[in-house]
Parts: structure tokens; C-alpha cells; sequence
């Protein structure tokens, strides 16, 4: 379907660049033309003359040898490609990228294009989850640049999470995608996805976002709630495969794809709508529901006559104490969030105790934390197994970690 395409193919130094060389081969069994630059600390994992023999084409590595008349300089090799693949994109890349830094020929080429770039990250989890790299994507996706991976697996450092670079088969296919968006070809066609997933068969429940509880048709109570953290983990369920509830108190966020999404607005509602779709594998409270209500909401509008009206609150059902003290179709996982603004992790304790779920996610929500809304959080999970402390990541990374650490638990339990 991209007959005669021509990629430029940008191979830096990671460990994974050996599987470029099977992307090479990918790309030419669809006959798509493929020229490489290879970095040099590419060139320490793969040699250039196996890019060489799979691409039929000199490899290009110096950004001043324009010795032979038949070189490309930097701005013809990027012009004259109709895409541009970094595979593997390492963290420096990435960053560089976002900088805008030039300092060797892939930079350059990536800095003089007028044409679509592609990137498969590739590298460590903790690089990954690093904010810095985090920050250095968010900024290259809000750019336009296609984003395929990195998958979650065994890293070739030991460790285990998210960073392996996608497989050779994933990336040339989300080429031909990426080359027929371009042709404006893909409005009819279903784009596969070939992610492993972890959750198939598995069913989880999301709460998510503030409540609004009425005082009388016009005003409410409620909180700084965005819905962003409960998003995230909702969409990172069903990437693994879960089939995924998300029960959201009012947000502006749009509905994550493949996720069935029920909109609540008082706590009772979420209370009702958790019951409907009830029982689940997987139970996640993250929204932040109002712990009282109006115990009589005025039907009409309350009117200013001189005296100051009086607010009877009484108690909301606790969604998440019910749902852990459930006896028949308990869920498997039961989690909740605890917003602190003090005692962070003496109070997270406290709520895993009362409310009996099995974890709870603590996160400091004090105004200058940002929590409350912001692209970014930092949890610690607390089990009866202890404290576990993560960095300050993305709302969306968190969702990722969570829905890897279910998943295990999950194997772990058959
Ligand atoms: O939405 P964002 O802007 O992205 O912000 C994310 C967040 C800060 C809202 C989220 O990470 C979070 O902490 N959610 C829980 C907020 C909360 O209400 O915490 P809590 O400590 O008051 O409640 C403890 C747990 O009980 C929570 O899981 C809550 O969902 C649950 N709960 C509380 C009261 C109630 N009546 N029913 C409940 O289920």
C-alpha cells in the first residue's frame, strides 16, 4: 500500500538497534525504500555494513563528508524521505529532539525536515519514567511527532516495566499507517494495535473525578477533582486488554477509546451506577467523592432575604467502603486514592485499615503539589505489605504502572 515510499531510518544507540535491522527488512517486503543514518553510538551496536547489505544503500553516519558527488547532504537526506523513523530513540535523542539540539547528521536531518517524524522509544524504565523524558515526549507529541511504544516486558538490563522498544512487525506496520495518513488514505480503515495485553478477559471498575452534591437547582458543593488521574488508569486498563467501566463524576476530559463510560453527578449516583455494573475483577476508586450532602436540597432556588441560610450536611455512603466490605462477588483488587494534606502516609494507613481495600494510593493534594488537576502526581502505594514509594510521574504513566502491578497480582493469584 506504500509502494515506492521512501523512510529515512534513524538508528541511535540503544540496545534494541538490532532489531532494526529486522525492521529494514520489514519495510523492504513492502517495498518501501529505506535509507539509514546510524549514530555512532548506534554504530557500537550495529555495524554499518549490515545496514549497508539490508538497505542496498551507502548508510550515512558523518555530517561533514560530502566527499563522493554522489552523497546527500543533511537537508536533501531529510527532504527526500517521505517519512522519518527513529528506531531506536533513545532518551538523548528524544531530548535533543525536544532542544532542538543539531550537534551530528541524525539531529540535523530530524531539525531540517518538513516531513512526518516517527519514534520508537527504547530504553530503561526508570529512563523512561524519568520527568524529564516524560516532559521531553509530552512536548514532541504535542509537536505532531507519531509516538509508537515502548512496550512493557524483561528489559535487557534485568529490570522490569515499560521501555522495550515495540517489535519490528508493530513499527513497519504503524509506518504504512503513519505514510497513509499522510496520503489522507486511513479515514475507512481499522488501525490494529499489537500491544501485548495483560487484562484480557479481566472486567475493572473506575471511579473517577469530583461529585457535585446540590444545595438547590442552581449551586453545589463539590471539589478541585479534574477526573485525570481516574482517566488515565481507565484507558491504561483497557490498553491491557481490560474491559473497563469508568464511573466520572462532572469533567471537561473526553471519553479514553475503548472505554464504556457512565456519567454520574452526586455521590449517591455513583454509588447506584457502581452497583449497576457491579460485580468486577477490579475496583478502583480514584474519584473524589464528596463525604457529605444537603440533607434536604431546596427544589427552588434559595433566596438572598437578609438571613443567612442554613446547610444541613449529612454523611455520603462510602462507594469504597462498601465495595471492600462486599462478602458475595468481592472484587479481586479493591483500591483506593487517599488525598492528604497532612500525615500523608499515617493517614493513607489509617483510611487502608478502615476501609478495608486491599491498596491505597496516597497523594499529597496540598495546593502548592499541583495534584488536583495537573498533567502530574506522585504516589506512594501502601499495602499490608508496606510502602512503596514512586517518583513524580505522569497521571498517564501512573496508570500504566497500576494496570502492570494488577495484572501480576492477578497471575499471582492463579
Ligand atoms: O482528578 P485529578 O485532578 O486528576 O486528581 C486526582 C485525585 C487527587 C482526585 C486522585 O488521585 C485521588 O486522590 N482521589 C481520591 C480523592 C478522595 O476523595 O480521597 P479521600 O482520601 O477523601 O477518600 C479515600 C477513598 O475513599 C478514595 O478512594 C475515594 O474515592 C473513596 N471514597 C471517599 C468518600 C466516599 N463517600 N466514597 C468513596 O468511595
Amino acid at each position: 500500500m506504500s509502494n515506492g515510499k521512501k523512510v529515512l531510518l534513524i538508528i541511535s544507540g540503544g540496545i534494541s538497534a538490532y532489531k532494526s535491522l529486522e525492521l529494514i527488512r520489514e519495510l523492504k517486503v513492502r517495498n518501501i525504500k529505506v535509507r539509514c543514518i546510524l549514530t555512532t553510538a548506534g554504530s557500537q551496536f550495529v555495524t554499518p555494513l549490515s545496514v549497508e547489505a539490508l538497505t542496498g544503500d551507502k548508510v550515512y553516519q558523518d555530517l561533514f563528508s560530502l566527499t563522493e558527488t554522489n552523497e546527500m547532504g543533511h537537508i536533501e537526506l531529510s527532504r527526500d524521505a517521505d517519512l522519518i523513523v527513529v528506531a531506536p530513540a533513545t532518551a538523548n535523542i528524544i531530548a535533543k529532539m525536544r532542544a532542538g539540539i543539531a550537534d551530528d547528521l541524525a539531529t540535523t536531518a530530524l531539525i531540517a525536515t518538513d516531513k512526518s517524524v516517527l519514534i520508537a522509544p527504547s530504553m530503561n524504565v526508570k529512563m523512561w519514567e524519568h520527568a524529564s523524558t516524560q516532559s521531553n515526549m509530552m512536548e514532541l507529541q504535542q509537536r505532531g511527532i507519531n509516538v509508537i511504544g515502548p512496550e512493557t516486558g524483561d528489559m535487557a538490563c534485568g529490570e522490569y516495566g515499560v521501555g522495550r522498544m515495540s517489535e519490528p512487525l508493530s513499527i513497519a506496520q504503524k509506518i504504512n499507517e503513519v505514510l497513509l495518513e499522510n496520503k489522507g488514505m486511513l479515514q475507512n480503515q481499522i488501525i490494529t494495535k499489537t500491544k501485548p495485553m495483560k487484562l484480557v478477559g479481566r472486567k475493572a471498575i473506575v471511579t473517577s473525578g469530583p461529585t457535585k452534591e446540590a444545595i438547590d437547582p442552581v449551586r453545589y458543593l463539590t471539589n478541585h477533582s479534574s477526573g485525570r488521574q481516574g482517566y488515565a488508569i481507565a484507558k491504561a486498563l483497557s490498553e491491557q486488554g481490560a474491559e473497563t467501566i469508568l464511573i466520572s463524576g462532572p469533567t471537561q476530559l473526553p471519553s479514553p477509546s475503548g472505554v464504556t463510560v457512565k456519567h454520574v453527578n452526586s455521590a449517591l449516583e455513583m454509588l447506584a451506577a457502581c452497583k449497576e455494573f457491579l460485580p468486577a475483577d477490579i475496583v478502583i476508586c480514584a474519584a473524589a467523592v464528596a463525604d457529605w450532602r444537603i440533607a434536604n436540597p431546596n427544589i427552588n432556588k434559595i433566596k438572598k432575604n437578609g438571613e443567612l441560610p442554613v446547610l444541613e450536611l449529612i454523611e455520603n455512603p462510602d462507594i469504597l467502603l462498601q465495595i471492600s466490605q462486599l462478602t458475595k462477588n468481592r472484587p479481586y483488587l479493591v483500591i483506593g486514592f487517599a488525598a492528604e494534606t497532612q500525615d500523608l502516609i499515617k493517614n493513607a494507613q489509617a483510611k487502608l485499615s478502615k476501609k478495608g481495600c486491599d491498596w491505597i494510593m496516597a497523594n499529597d493534594v496540598s495546593p502548592e503539589t499541583g495534584t488536583f488537576g495537573s498533567e502530574k502526581n506522585t504516589i506512594h502505594i501502601i499495602s499490608k505489605d508496606g510502602v512503596e514509594a514512586w517518583p513524580t510521574l505522569t497521571k498517564e504513566i501512573i496508570g500504566q504502572k497500576i494496570s502492570i502491578r494488577i495484572a501480576e497480582f492477578l497471575d499471582g493469584l492463579s
